[in-house]
């Protein structure tokens, strides 16, 4: 099979290699679709390195089941399916207490594991979600990862509640939908970028308010006066230490900043803050595979918006033009698109 191979160095190559089969427990999924995203990005251009290596990329994924390992009773051949960005062990205690996205054992997919940027992807039975027929099966990959990072973050680590005032730092692939979510739970939410065409976006995507970043000298500041007093809880969905440190600086007291984007530098903080004005701070990663069956009914019953989300397709031929577009910041989400959905 056709499949996009990421060697030490990051360099990427389009290669032929064998088609995996299914082991017990497992199922081999034809892939429709697969999102392509910043993390890819970091393998790619900043040196971060795969697990496995080399590896098929690639880890927003929708397709349907080709076949079925021995014992997976679960799903039948041609079940359009969603494969969440990360398997977790299931046995061990974070996974037993709930916490499954911070898994001690977790597979992620492009990472751990061959993803999905190939004709064929393998994934554990037991990890796979049925996709109504409702949800456009090619779009539907951007759930595994697009959708499902923020909505955790917004639901279960920053804890949006209806009527707070909410700011979302980033309004990219993953903060445009921290912004859709934040919406649908009921509060006011103001979205921050320095790309005005990402602010319309927001606007579409149920911001009230807007800020460019690069319009004023203090964005904090701005965001006091603009709430008169500072935000009930701000997500940064970035990953830059000096967006980081303006995020937390634009809370009011009380007020809580979700972390989702990712930066390997170290960040000041003026503890002293979180202390007088109990303050919290927060990290967020991935979602529990419990998220998924609310998150595909969100979609499916247009609560949440999907199709808008893709502003770019590419075959495989073309991934590295779809790299480029989401370099230079434009559009939200490209995806690859690999076999025609049946
Ligand atoms: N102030 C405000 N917005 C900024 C700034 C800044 N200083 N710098 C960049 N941005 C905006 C960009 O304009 C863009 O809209 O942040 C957004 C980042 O979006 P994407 O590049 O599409 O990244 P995304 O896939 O959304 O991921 C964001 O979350 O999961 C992590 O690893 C991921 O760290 C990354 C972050
Ligand atoms: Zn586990």
């Amino acid at each position: 099979m056709k499949a996009a191979v990421l060697h030490p160095g990051g360099r990427l190559e389009l290669s032929e290699v064998p088609a995996p089969s299914p082991t017990a427990g497992e199922i081999l999924v034809r892939v429709a679709a697969c999102g392509i995203c910043h993390t890819d990005l970091h393998y790619l251009d900043h040196g971060v390195k795969t697990f496995k290596s080399p590896v098929i990329l690639g880890h927003e994924v929708s397709g349907t089941v080709a076949l079925l390992g021995s014992g997976v009773t679960r799903f039948r051949e041609g079940d359009r399916v969603l494969l969440p960005a990360v398997f977790t062990c299931g046995t061990c205690r974070l996974c037993r207490t709930g916490r499954e996205n911070i898994c001690e054992q977790m597979k992620m997919l492009g990472n751990h594991v061959d993803g999905a940027y190939a004709e064929y992807v393998m994934a554990p039975a037991k990890d796979a979600f049925s996709l109504p027929p409702e949800i456009p099966l090619a779009e539907a990959c951007l759930i595994g990862d697009a959708m499902s990072t923020p909505y955790h973050a917004v639901k279960h680590r920053a804890q949006v509640r209806m009527g707070e005032t909410v700011a979302i730092f980033g309004c990219g692939g993953v903060g445009i939908n921290a912004v859709q979510f934040a919406a649908l739970a009921g509060a006011h939410v103001i979205a921050v970028d320095i790309d005005d065409r990402k602010l319309e976006l927001a606007r579409q995507f149920g911001a009230r308010d807007v800020l460019n970043a690069r319009s004023v000298d203090r964005v904090d500041k701005e965001l006091k006066k603009r709430t008169g007093g500072g935000l009930d809880a701000v997500l940064e969905v970035i990953g830059k230490p000096e967006t980081i440190r303006i995020a937390y600086e634009s809370l009011r007291p009380g007020g809580r900043l979700c972390q989702v984007g990712y930066t390997a530098e170290p960040v000041t903080l003026a503890f002293s803050k979180m202390m007088f004005y109990e303050l919290q701070v927060v990290g967020s990663l991935g979602c529990r595979p419990s998220d998924y069956p609310e998150l595909i009914e969100l979609v499916r019953t247009r609560r949440a918006q999907l199709e808008p989300l893709v502003t770019g397709r590419y075959s495989l031929d073309r991934i590295t033009e779809g790299f480029d577009t989401l370099r230079r910041g434009e559009g939200i989400r490209g995806i690859v698109v690999m076999n025609q959905p049946r």
